[in-house]
């Protein structure tokens, strides 16, 4: 029974006692949450009629499109969290650089960051820098009443690999170089990245974000020794910035299958889970004591719904051994997903998986 002064879980009267972030704190929820990342974007037609003469940086830094886009998926899908819709180069632009989101490419740097004095033109990042962010997420949160806003970052270690790469990369080589070449540089790039992406999460949070997810997209693609030695520190220091803060942490990234212990064991409450790795096996690589977030493969959103909603119906069971799951996909939506399928599996999860009070 919901009393006035004993909110409901299912009818949550803030962020902070929203289903998610309960998930997140390994509290009782009436129903397993659901959100998709990539959710706001170019599986929308309404996204696309909004950006069609925008660039994409450009609309990640004007609130009024920030929030309409960040909006358009919570209020077609019934999700229970927005992520807020930005990109992780957005506070590398903040403190200069010169970079642009390439349609189809990603992010691709003017001039790569590789020796000592490309570090030394990559300033700080300061809360002044980024009064726009601020203005979103108070917009936001306004907007959303009891939802979630999910506030990202990159991690230290994706965000060098665009640097020193100067734009999206299948191998890493030139990252991998540098950090094994030149151990010192490499640490005081990533000591400068890490204060840059904790910057850009703190002003999220202080602005009102109810969770934190930090994406550590390309750690995959290093071994667990290289991981612990040149990358985890960094992020732990991330995430140790925000810890402070109230809100839960989730850690993702992709491949990371052999990573899942450090990377919750970096400071995050939930550990993301692609779609590589059972969640079973995810709560039993992480010792049963975080949360795990996953891990549809997005590629089984264009499958027949009867195969579709097998799998759903799966993971949301092996979801049950965790002492929290908040679905998700293992990585973004693909643009050329049907948005309406999306809308089904959030049903879908929500039926299957609700609790009686
Ligand atoms: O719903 C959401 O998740 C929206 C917010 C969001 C975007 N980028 C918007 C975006 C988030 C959380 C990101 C993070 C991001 N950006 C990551 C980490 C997540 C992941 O996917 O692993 C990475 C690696 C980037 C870098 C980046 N930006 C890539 C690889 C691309 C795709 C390039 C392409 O066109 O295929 C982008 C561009 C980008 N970021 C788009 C969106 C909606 C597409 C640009 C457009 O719509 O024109």
């Amino acid at each position: 029974m919901t009393s006035p002064t004993v909110p409901s879980p299912s009818s949550p009267s803030s962020p902070s006692d929203s289903v998610l972030v309960r998930a997140a704190r390994q509290q009782p929820v009436p129903h397993t949450p659901v959100w998709f990342m990539r959710q706001a974007g170019r599986s929308l037609p309404e996204y696309r009629a909004l950006r069609a003469d925008v660039g994409m940086l450009e609309s990640c830094r004007t609130p009024e499109l920030v929030t309409e886009i960040t909006l358009q998926p919570v209020r077609r899908h019934g999700v229970d969290a927005a992520i807020f819709f930005s990109d992780i180069v957005v506070p590398l632009m903040a403190v200069g650089l010169d970079l642009d989101i390439v349609a189809g490419v990603g992010p691709v740097i003017a001039e790569p960051v590789r020796t000592r004095a490309d570090l030394d033109r990559l300033p700080e990042l300061t809360a002044d820098a980024i009064p726009d962010i601020t203005e979103s997420v108070r917009r936001l949160v306004a907007a959303l009443g009891p939802t979630p806003l999910i506030g990202f970052a990159g991690a230290p270690f994706t965000l060098a690999s665009y640097l020193v790469e100067g734009g999206p990369s299948k191998n890493h080589e030139r990252t991998k170089a540098l950090m094994h070449g030149d151990p010192e540089l490499w640490s005081d790039l990533c000591a400068r990245l890490a204060q840059i992406s904790a910057t850009f999460l703190r002003v999220q949070v202080e602005a009102g974000a109810g969770a934190v997810q930090l994406f550590d997209s390309w750690a995959g693609h290093l071994s667990r020794a290289d991981y612990l030695r040149h990358v985890e520190p960094h992020s732990r220091a991330v995430l140790s910035e925000v810890a402070g803060l109230g809100v839960p942490r989730i850690h993702f990234g992709v491949g990371t299958g052999e990573l899942l212990a450090p990377m919750a064991d970096a400071g995050a409450e939930v550990i993301g889970v692609d779609y590589r790795v059972s969640l079973t096996d995810a709560v039993e690589r992480t010792g049963g004591r975080y949360a795990v977030q996953g891990n549809l493969d997005p590629a089984l959103l264009f499958a027949p719904w009867e195969a579709l909603e097998r799998r759903v119906r799966e993971i949301v069971e092996e979801g049950r051994s965790a002492p929290g799951h908040i679905f998700n996909l293992g990585h973004g939506v693909l643009p050329a997903t049907d948005p309406e399928v999306l809308t089904r599996v959030v049903s879908l999860v929500h039926e299957v998986s609700a609790r009686p009070e």
